[in-house]
C-alpha cells in the first residue's frame, strides 16, 4: 500500500496507462517523440486553464461570479443551481439569475460569467434567453475585455445544429474581447458525466491550482446530498401516480390523435401552478423491442448489467433507452459495428447522414439493414431514455387531486409504414385507466398568469398548444379573476378538432371568456391560420396591449410561434406608428416586462 501511494506521487499513471505509453513510445521516431511531449502539453495545458485567470489578489475573496441559467424544459436550470450549490460549498461568492431576469446591459461589468444555457426550437437559444442574445449579437454588445467566461451548453446529437446557442454566445464573447475560463462543453441528452467534469475543471481554473477535487468525496457526497434532498418529486426521483381516463377528443375523421388524460395525485404529495408540464417517463412499446431484437438477432432474455442492475436485454430496452428518436452518431456507429456497405456510404458524406438521419426512424434503419449483434453491442449504440413534457391542461385549485395533459401522437408516414413517437404513442396507445405512470412537475416561472388579477390576457395556440390555457381558465375561473381573457386557437376542422368545446362555450357564456377567435386551417378555400385571426383583429389587440395586456404563445415552434411574432410585429408597428426595429425593440420589451411569454416546442 505504502509503495503504491509512492508510486503514485512519482508517476501518476496506473500501470495499464503507463504500458499504453511505452507501447506508444516503442513504435516512435525521435521526432515524433518530441512532439508527442509537446501535444501533450499543450492538452494538460487546456485541461486545467484554457488561460490564467488574473484575478486582483486583494479583491479575490470578493471576486463574484454570475451563473446565467437559460433552460426552457428544466435541465439547464436544475445544474445551474448545483454549480451555484459547489461553488458555495467551495467559498466562491456566486450569484444565480434566469437569463429573463438577467440585467444584460450591465455585462461588462461582470468579471466571471458562467453561462449554462440549452438550444432550442431550431438551434435557438430558450426563450428566456431571447432578449440576452439579441443583445450580444447586436451592435450595442458593449466590449468585453475584463470578462472571463464559461459556457456549458446543453442540445440533443439527434437535432441538425447541435447545441447551437451556446456555441453563438461562445463566438460573440470572443468576438467581444471576453476571454475563456475552460473550453465549453457540448453535451448530448446524457449530460450528468460532462457537467460534473466540466464543474470540477472550472472551479479548479478560477482557483487557478490543481487541488483534485474529484478525489474529494465529502465535497462529491455534499453536493449529491443538495441534489436528493429535494422533498418533491422530480425528474431523477418521479413520482408513481395512476391514469384515470385516457380520452381520444378529436373527432373519428381528424387526421390528428389528441388525447385527453387525468391522473389521479391524491396519494402523492404533488403541487403545480397553471403553466407548469408535467414530465413523463414512459415505456417504449413491447412490439417495437421486439423487433429490434429479432433482427438483431438477439435474444430477449440475454442479461444486461445497467449501472449497477442486472435486467434482461427486452427489459432494459422498454425502460431505459430511446428506440423512436435517431442520431448521426447511431448510424455512423451502426454502421461501422455491422461493416454495411450502403450505410458506410452514407456516412462518408455529412449531408446525406444529416438527411438520412431525419428520414429514417432507428426501426426503419434496422430493418432495412438487420444484422447480428450482442446485447452490449445493441446498448453501446443507444441513447438513455429521457422524459417527455407535457403543459398541464388543469389547475390544481379547480380539481385538487387530479393532473390532466393533452397529448397529440407524434407519426410519421413513410414508404407506406407508420412510425410513433416513443411518449406520444405511450401516452395514448397503451395507457388505460388505473395504469401507473412515473410523473414529474416542471415547473415555469416564465409562463405565469399575471399576479393582478385585473389584467388582461391574450392567448394564442393551435393543436396541443390550447392546453395551458384549459388550465389558465380554470384557474381565473376559480379565483374570480375580473381580467379580460381573449383566446386564439386553431386546427384543422372544426367538426374534427375543436379541443375542449363545450368547456370554451360554458366559460363564454358566464362571460369569463370575453372574446374568442378561431382558425380552421381545412375548413376554408384558403387555409386560415392564428395568425390571419390575430392580423384581422390588429386594432383591438393593440388597443389590450396599450391597457396593459400580457400575451401568451403555446405551440407549434417552427411554424406557428415563428408567423404570430411576425403578425404580432405587423402589427405593434403599424398601430404604433413604429418602424420595423423599434416594433421589434417595443415586443422585446414586452417580453422583457413579462407580458409577452411563449411556451413553444
Ligand atoms: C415544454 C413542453 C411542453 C409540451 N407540451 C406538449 C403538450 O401539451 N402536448 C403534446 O402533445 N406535446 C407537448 N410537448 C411535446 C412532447 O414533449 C413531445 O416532444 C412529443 O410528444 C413527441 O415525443 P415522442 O416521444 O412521442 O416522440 P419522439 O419519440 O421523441 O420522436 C419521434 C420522431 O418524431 C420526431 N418528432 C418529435 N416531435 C415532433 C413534432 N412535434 N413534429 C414532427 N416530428 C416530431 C422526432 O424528431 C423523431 O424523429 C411539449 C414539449 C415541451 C418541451
Ligand atoms: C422543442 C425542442 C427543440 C430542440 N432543439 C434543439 C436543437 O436545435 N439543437 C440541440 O442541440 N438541442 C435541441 N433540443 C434539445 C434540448 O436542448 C435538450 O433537451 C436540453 O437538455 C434541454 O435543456 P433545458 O431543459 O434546460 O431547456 C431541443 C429540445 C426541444 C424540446
Amino acid at each position: 500500500m505504502k509503495n503504491q501511494n509512492m508510486f503514485d506521487l512519482l508517476l501518476p499513471l496506473s500501470p495499464e496507462q503507463l504500458n499504453n505509453v511505452k507501447k506508444l513510445e516503442s513504435t516512435c521516431t525521435n521526432i515524433q517523440s518530441a512532439w508527442l511531449s509537446g501535444y501533450f502539453w499543450k492538452v494538460a495545458n487546456q485541461k486545467s486553464n484554457s488561460v490564467s485567470l488574473k484575478i486582483d489578489e486583494s479583491n479575490k475573496n470578493n471576486q463574484i461570479i454570475t451563473i446565467v441559467s437559460a433552460s426552457q424544459t428544466g435541465n439547464a436550470k436544475l445544474l445551474s443551481e448545483r454549480l451555484y450549490k459547489f461553488f458555495n460549498k467551495n467559498n466562491k461568492t456566486t450569484r444565480l439569475i434566469n437569463a429573463i431576469d438577467y440585467q444584460f446591459k450591465k455585462i461588462k461589468n461582470e468579471k466571471i460569467l458562467i453561462l449554462i444555457i440549452s438550444t432550442q426550437g431550431e438551434g435557438e437559444p430558450p426563450e428566456e434567453a431571447l432578449s440576452l442574445y439579441k443583445f450580444i449579437m447586436s451592435k450595442n454588445a458593449p466590449n468585453l475585455n475584463n470578462l472571463y467566461y464559461s459556457i456549458f451548453g446543453l442540445g440533443d446529437t439527434s437535432y441538425n445544429l447541435f447545441c447551437q446557442a451556446g456555441k453563438d454566445f461562445d463566438k460573440r464573447f470572443k468576438e467581444l474581447g471576453a476571454r475563456s475560463l475552460l473550453n465549453r462543453f457540448d453535451s448530448d441528452i446524457e449530460y450528468e458525466e460532462n457537467y460534473y467534469q466540466w464543474s470540477q475543471e472550472l472551479l479548479r481554473s478560477i482557483d487557478h491550482n490543481n487541488k483534485d477535487y474529484k478525489s474529494s468525496s465529502s465535497l462529491l457526497e455534499q453536493e449529491k446530498k443538495v441534489i436528493i434532498s429535494k422533498s418533491y418529486y422530480t425528474k431523477k426521483n418521479p413520482a408513481q401516480a395512476v391514469v384515470l381516463t385516457n380520452q381520444k377528443i378529436t373527432g373519428r375523421n381528424s387526421k390528428k390523435d389528441i388525447h385527453h388524460i387525468e391522473i389521479d395525485i391524491s396519494n402523492i404529495d404533488i403541487n403545480y401552478e397553471p403553466g407548469d408540464a408535467l414530465g413523463v417517463w414512459y415505456k417504449n412499446d413491447t412490439n417495437l423491442v421486439r423487433n429490434i431484437l429479432e433482427l438483431l438477432s438477439i435474444n430477449s432474455s440475454d442479461k444486461i448489467k445497467i449501472k449497477d442492475n442486472i435486467l434482461t436485454i427486452f427489459e432494459a430496452l422498454k425502460n431505459n433507452f430511446e428506440l423512436t428518436t435517431n442520431t448521426k452518431n447511431i448510424v455512423k456507429n451502426y454502421a461501422i459495428l455491422t461493416e454495411n456497405k450502403f450505410l458506410k456510404n452514407i456516412i462518408s458524406d455529412n449531408s446525406n447522414l444529416q438527411s438520412y438521419t431525419v428520414q429514417t426512424p432507428l426501426i426503419k434503419m434496422i430493418t432495412d439493414h438487420p444484422s447480428k449483434l450482442s446485447s452490449e453491442q445493441l446498448i453501446s449504440l443507444l441513447r438513455p431514455l429521457t422524459p417527455r413534457l407535457y403543459s398541464i391542461s388543469s389547475s390544481q385549485q379547480e380539481i385538487d387531486n387530479e393532473i390532466h395533459i393533452t397529448v397529440g401522437v407524434v407519426k410519421k408516414l413513410i414508404s407506406g409504414c407508420l412510425y410513433l413517437g416513443g411518449a406520444s404513442s405511450y401516452l395514448t396507445q397503451s395507457l388505460k385507466p388505473d395504469d401507473m405512470i412515473k410523473i414529474f412537475i416542471e415547473s415555469n416561472n416564465n409562463f405565469r398568469l399575471p399576479t393582478d388579477q385585473n389584467t388582461p390576457i391574450i392567448m394564442i395556440g393551435a393543436g396541443t398548444g390550447i392546453a395551458p390555457f384549459r388550465s389558465f381558465m380554470q384557474q381565473r375561473d376559480n379565483d374570480g379573476s375580473k381580467g379580460k381573457n381573449w383566446i386564439f386557437f386553431g386546427n384543422p376542422h372544426f367538426t374534427e378538432d375543436f379541443l375542449y368545446q363545450l368547456e370554451w362555450q360554458r366559460y363564454i357564456k358566464k362571460g369569463l371568456i370575453t372574446n374568442m377567435h378561431l382558425a380552421w386551417s381545412q375548413d376554408e378555400e384558403h387555409k386560415v391560420y392564428v395568425q390571419d385571426r390575430i392580423r384581422e383583429n390588429g386594432k383591438e389587440i393593440w388597443s389590450w396591449i396599450e391597457e396593459g395586456a400580457q400575451i401568451y404563445v403555446c405551440g407549434n415552434a417552427s411554424n406557428m410561434a415563428k408567423d404570430v411574432e411576425k403578425t404580432l410585429l405587423d402589427i405593434i408597428s403599424e398601430n404604433g406608428s413604429l418602424n420595423f426595429e423599434d416594433a421589434c425593440e417595443f415586443l422585446n420589451n414586452l417580453r422583457l416586462n413579462k407580458r409577452y411569454k411563449r411556451d413553444i416546442y
